[in-house]
């Protein structure tokens, strides 16, 4: 008996701790995948609802491809793409699993998006949104252009309800970074201006990040230049460039910044159905808008469904992936927000076949009419 009552007790002791401390005992702050399991970074397109496709997810507007740093390509998950047990499910979990723990100040964590949980609008803020979880070992960063997600960190998390969460096309991007690469990303944070909705930052952390506490209070950079773009290296050594740009820097930011800087031609994928969307720059660097998206699994969807922002190179030189928060749009011209890249070549042929269609350049262009 007492044998028995002595494990009953050992397994109620270990369902605590697990409870208490689930990321800390399962290992380090994370992207995880669908299997809860650490991986070094995520993408997720959530595809638009295509009522004709065979997998009943996708007909729904519920259906996603997933790659990750082991899956080298896109694979079509049976989960939904909010549900609890997939990749962005598990990621997050550990934010909301954190806040419940913040007595004991261990992580810091942001949320921020220009359309918060409850369907307030930010529009003088960055045109951004993203989430940010890290302790002294590290953490992850997710990019990514769902409005009101991923809910507040108080309630628990789920896939928020409306045409915008079905209906069309989104991204995500989770990147794992090692704890001395968050000073830049507060930094970075700094010129992005995001609407943030849910914060913390432990004293313990503050010494390290300085950069949070003026970005949580909306305090830019003091001087310019108005963008900022900063290498970083993932916690398995992949190259990363992030962009950022704040509301002062007023130029076409995938022409201006990323094309020239990356010394490439760009295809770029952005929400563009209204009038002042900016077209084709038609000269170098050469950004041609995309018009049309195809992918495995007899995926094929106008550009019009799609409210993902990515840019990938053309034109052979370097290999990069860009997944972030600006569309081609003017209005967004003047406003805060950036773009983070992965140099990996199995994304970039993924993104790279992705393009089945983009916008022509005329033989003879009127300059006035390109930005
Ligand atoms: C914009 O510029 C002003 C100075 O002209 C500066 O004080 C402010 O911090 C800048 N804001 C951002 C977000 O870059």
């Amino acid at each position: 008996m007492w044998h028995c009552s002595y494990h009953v007790h050992l397994c109620y002791l270990c369902t605590l701790v697990l409870a208490f401390f689930g990321y800390s005992c399962n290992g380090r702050i994370s992207c995880l995948d669908g299997e809860g399991a650490p991986v070094d970074w995520f993408i997720i397109y959530k595809l638009p609802a295509l009522p004709d496709h065979k997998d009943p997810h996708v007909q729904k507007g519920r259906g996603h491809l997933y790659m990750d740093a082991r899956v080298g390509e896109w694979v079509l998950p049976g989960t939904e793409v909010g549900s609890r047990t997939g990749a962005l499910g598990h990621t997050l979990q550990q934010m909301y699993d954190n806040v419940n723990r913040m007595r004991q100040e261990q992580g810091a964590y942001f949320a921020y998006n220009d359309q918060w949980p409850d369907g307030q609008l930010h529009k003088n803020k960055g045109h951004a949104k993203g989430s940010i979880l890290f302790d002294k070992e590290g953490g992850f960063w997710l990019v990514h252009s769902l409005p009101r997600f991923p809910n507040w960190l108080e309630e628990s998390y789920t896939w928020p309800v409306g045409d915008f969460s079905t209906k069309y096309a989104h991204i995500f991007m989770c990147v794992t970074f090692e704890h001395n690469a968050f000073r830049m990303i507060g930094k970075l944070l700094m010129y992005m201006e995001p609407a943030i909705y849910d914060a913390s930052l432990p004293a313990s952390l503050q010494e390290d990040n300085p950069y949070f506490s003026p970005a949580m209070d909306g305090i830019g950079p003091a001087v310019p230049p108005w963008n900022k773009k900063a290498p970083l290296l993932s916690r398995g050594g992949v190259d990363v460039l992030s962009f950022t740009k704040s509301s002062n820097y007023t130029e076409e930011m995938y022409k201006a910044f990323v094309g020239k800087h990356l010394d490439s031609d760009l295809a770029v994928q952005s929400w563009r159905t209204s009038k002042d969307s900016i077209p084709n720059c038609c000269w170098k660097p050469k950004v041609k808008n995309v018009k049309k998206l195809k992918l495995p699994y007899d995926v094929e969807f106008a550009s019009s469904k799609d409210k993902s922002k990515w840019a990938v190179t053309t034109g052979g030189k370097s290999k990069w992936t860009c997944i972030g928060d600006l569309d081609r749009q003017e209005r967004e011209m003047k406003r805060g927000g950036g773009t983070l890249c992965l140099k990996v070549p199995g994304v970039w042929q993924a993104f790279t076949s992705a393009v089945a269609d983009t916008e022509k350049c005329k033989k003879t262009i009127d300059k006035k009419t390109e930005l």
